[in-house]
C-alpha cells in the first residue's frame, strides 16, 4: 500500500468555494492548520473562472435596496422551496464577502464616482449583481488564489483525481486519489473534509459547463452514504450561444439587451410583463421554448432552432466596457458581432440546484465532512436559483465551512487513519476492477448516449413518459458500464481511466436526477411538467432526499423551512 499523506483539512475542489474555504481556515488558524487543496484541474482551470455576470449582495440600503428585498426575491425565485433561515443567513453575509474581495484587491467595476457598481439581474428587484466587467468569476478566483498564496500552509494537489471518500464507523477518514501525472495511487487522510467540486452539468451535452464538471464530488458523497437533495432541479440558462452552449451572460439582458423572436417581437412582454428580459431564468427559458415550439424561432440548416439576443441598441462603447468578453466570444464562435447583429441563442443546461445534503452550516450527516458551493445543497436556491446568487453562495459557504472545519480540526489531535481494508478496497476498485475490465463497451459511446438521453428527456419541459424513457436508458447504460474496457493501460495521464471514473459518477448522478424528477408530480421552478402543470404545495412543498443503495437510489423527503413567507402565486 502506498504511503499515507496527512493534512489537517482536505479541501476537495479548487473553485470559488474551495479557495474561500481554504482561505478562511488559514485565516482562523493564523496559518496554523495544514491544508490540502486537492483538484483534478489546476486552480485557474476550475469552472468558477467561467462565471461572467456578477455576485449578488445588498450594498445600497441608502438607495433603496434591503436584506428583506434580497431575501424575498430569492425565496420567490426559488418557487418557495428555499429554506428561509438559510436565505436570511445568506443575504446578511454576502455584502461582507464583496468587501473582503475588495480589500484583497479585486478590480470591481465602478461607477464614475469611484464606488463599486452593481447591475440588474434576473428576478432581483434591485440592481445588486456586483461585477468585474463580464469576467467576474475569473477576477474573484484570481483574487482568492493570490490571497491564499500569502499563507504558507496550503499544499496544492493539482491534477489529482480523487476516486472515493473514505468513511468508516460513520466518521470521515480520508480520500483515495490518483496523481494523474504519475498514475500513482494515494491515500490522503485528514481530520476534516470540505467538498467543493461544483455541479454535475456535463451529464448534459448542451451545457455552459466546462468539461471537468462531471459531478464527481456529488457522486462520491452519495456513495459514501450522504444523501443528495433536490437533484431534480436543474437550471437552464436562457441564453446559451448555439451550437456550442457557451454562456452569453445574463448581464447582456441586465445591461438592457432584448430577446426577440423571428417576428422581431420582444416576446417576454407576453410572459413576464413587469420584468421582461430580466425575469427569473426558469420563466425566461420556458418562454423561449414556447416561442420555438409555436414556430416563432429561427432555424439553422441542421434543424437547431433559436431566438435572438439583441444588443445592437446598447452601442459599441457600452458593449466594449461591460460585455467585451461576450463580444469576443460571439465573434470568435459564430462570426456575429453583437454591436451590429443579434446573437443566436437558446436555453442551455447551466446549474445544479440540488447537491449534497447539508445543514445551514454546510455540515453533512457524516461528522468531519462539509460541502460548499454548487456541490452542496444547503437549500438556498430551492427550485430555481436567481442569477448571481451562486458565486455569492460559494463565497458565503466557503467561508462558513472553512471556519467550521477549522474549529473542528483545531479541537482534534490527529486524524483517524482509514482502516487498511477500506484503503485496499478503494485501490482494488481501480486496479483490480476498472483497469482490468476488457469488455466490448466503449466509455465514449456510453457517455455520448448518456448526454443525448439527458438532453432528449430532461429538458426545459418534462413529462412522465420522457423521464421514464430517460431513466430506463440510464439503467441500461449502467449495466453496459460494467462491460467497458479501459484500453490505455499506461500510468502517466491515463485519461481513459479518468473518463471511466467520471462516467461512473455521471451515471449515478443522472439516475438520481431523473428518478427524483419522475417522482415529483408537480411543476415548480426549474422542474416544469406538461403532465402536472401547477405547483402542488399540499403534496410537494418538501425536499427530495436520495440515498445510495447498490441497487439504485432510495427516496425520502424532508420539510422546507418557512420562517417568514408562506407560498403565494409566483407572477412577474
Ligand atoms: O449569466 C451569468 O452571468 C451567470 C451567472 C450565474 O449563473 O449566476
Amino acid at each position: 500500500m502506498s504511503e499515507i499523506i496527512t493534512h489537517d483539512i482536505l479541501v476537495l475542489g479548487s473553485g470559488l468555494a474551495g479557495l474561500r474555504a481554504a482561505l478562511e481556515a488559514s485565516i482562523i488558524s493564523k496559518g496554523g492548520l495544514d491544508i490540502a487543496l486537492v483538484s483534478k484541474v489546476q486552480v485557474m482551470r476550475s469552472h468558477s473562472v467561467a462565471a461572467e455576470g456578477g455576485t449578488a449582495a445588498v450594498l445600497r440600503t441608502e438607495e433603496g435596496d434591503s436584506m428583506e428585498l434580497h431575501a424575498w426575491d430569492t425565496v420567490k425565485g426559488s418557487d418557495f422551496l428555499a429554506d428561509q433561515d438559510v436565505v436570511d443567513r445568506f443575504v446578511k453575509a454576502s455584502p461582507g464577502e464583496i468587501r473582503h474581495l475588495e480589500h484583497w484587491g479585486i478590480p470591481w467595476s465602478r461607477r464614475p464616482d469611484g464606488r463599486i457598481d452593481q447591475r440588474p439581474f434576473g428576478g432581483h428587484s434591485y440592481p445588486r449583481a456586483t461585477y468585474a466587467a463580464d469576467k467576474t468569476g475569473f477576477f474573484e478566483m484570481q483574487t482568492l488564489y493570490d490571497t491564499l498564496l500569502r499563507y504558507q500552509n496550503t499544499t496544492r494537489y493539482d491534477e489529482w483525481f480523487v476516486t472515493s471518500i473514505l468513511v468508516e464507523d460513520g466518521m470521515f477518514r480520508g480520500l483515495s486519489a490518483i496523481d494523474l501525472a504519475t498514475g500513482e495511487f494515494h491515500i490522503i487522510q485528514g481530520k476534516a473534509l470540505i467538498i467543493a467540486t461544483g455541479g454535475a452539468g456535463r451529464i448534459s451535452g448542451f451545457t455552459t459547463y466546462s468539461h471537468a464538471v462531471t459531478g464527481d464530488g456529488i457522486a462520491m458523497a452519495y456513495r459514501a452514504g450522504i444523501p443528495l437533495k433536490d437533484m431534480e432541479f436543474v437550471q437552464f440558462h436562457p441564453t446559451g450561444l448555439i451550437p456550442t452552449g457557451i454562456l452569453m451572460t445574463e448581464a447582456c439582458r441586465g445591461e438592457g439587451g432584448y430577446l426577440r423572436n423571428s417576428q422581431g417581437e420582444r416576446f417576454m412582454e407576453q410572459y413576464a410583463p413587469s420584468k421582461m428580459e430580466v425575469a427569473p431564468r426558469d420563466i425566461v427559458s420556458r418562454s423561449i421554448m414556447t416561442e420555438l415550439a409555436e414556430g416563432r424561432g429561427f432555424k439553422r440548416e441542421d434543424g437547431l432552432d433559436y431566438v435572438h439576443l439583441d444588443l445592437t441598441h446598447l452601442g459599441a462603447d457600452k458593449i466594449n466596457e461591460r460585455l467585451g468578453f461576450i463580444r469576443e466570444l460571439a465573434i470568435k464562435f459564430v462570426d456575429v458581432d453583437p454591436v451590429h447583429e443579434p446573437v443566436p441563442i437558446r436555453p442551455v443546461w447551466h446549474y445544479t440546484m440540488g447537491g449534497i445534503h447539508t445543514d445551514i452550516d454546510g455540515a453533512t450527516r457524516v461528522p468531519g465532512i462539509w460541502a460548499a458551493g454548487e456541490a452542496a445543497c444547503v437549500s438556498l436556491h430551492g427550485a430555481n436559483r436567481l442569477g448571481s446568487n451562486s458565486t455569492a453562495e460559494c463565497l458565503v459557504w466557503g467561508r462558513i465551512t472553512g471556519a467550521r472545519a477549522a474549529e473542528y480540526a483545531l479541537q482534534r489531535e490527529k486524524p483517524s487513519s482509514p482502516p487498511a481494508e477500506s484503503t485496499a478496497r478503494a485501490k482494488d476498485h481501480i486496479f483490480g476492477d476498472l483497469m482490468k475490465r476488457d469488455g466490448n463497451e466503449s466509455i465514449y459511446q456510453i457517455r455520448k448516449e448518456l448526454r443525448n438521453t439527458i438532453d432528449r428527456n430532461m429538458g426545459v419541459f418534462r413529462t412522465a413518459e420522457k423521464m421514464q424513457q430517460g431513466l430506463d436508458k440510464i439503467r441500461e447504460l449502467k449495466q453496459r458500464y460494467r462491460n467497458i474496457a479501459v484500453r490505455d493501460k499506461s500510468k502517466v495521464y491515463n485519461l481513459d481511466l479518468m473518463y471511466a471514473l467520471e462516467l461512473g459518477f455521471m451515471l449515478d448522478v443522472a439516475e438520481v436526477t431523473t428518478e427524483g424528477a419522475l417522482r415529483r408530480e408537480e411543476s415548480r421552478g426549474g422542474h416544469a411538467r406538461l403532465d402536472f402543470k401547477t405547483r402542488d404545495d399540499d403534496k410537494w412543498l418538501k425536499h427530495t432526499l436520495a440515498i445510495y443503495t447498490p441497487d439504485g437510489p432510495k427516496f425520502d423527503y424532508s420539510q422546507v423551512k418557512i420562517t417568514t413567507w408562506e407560498p403565494v402565486e409566483r407572477t412577474y
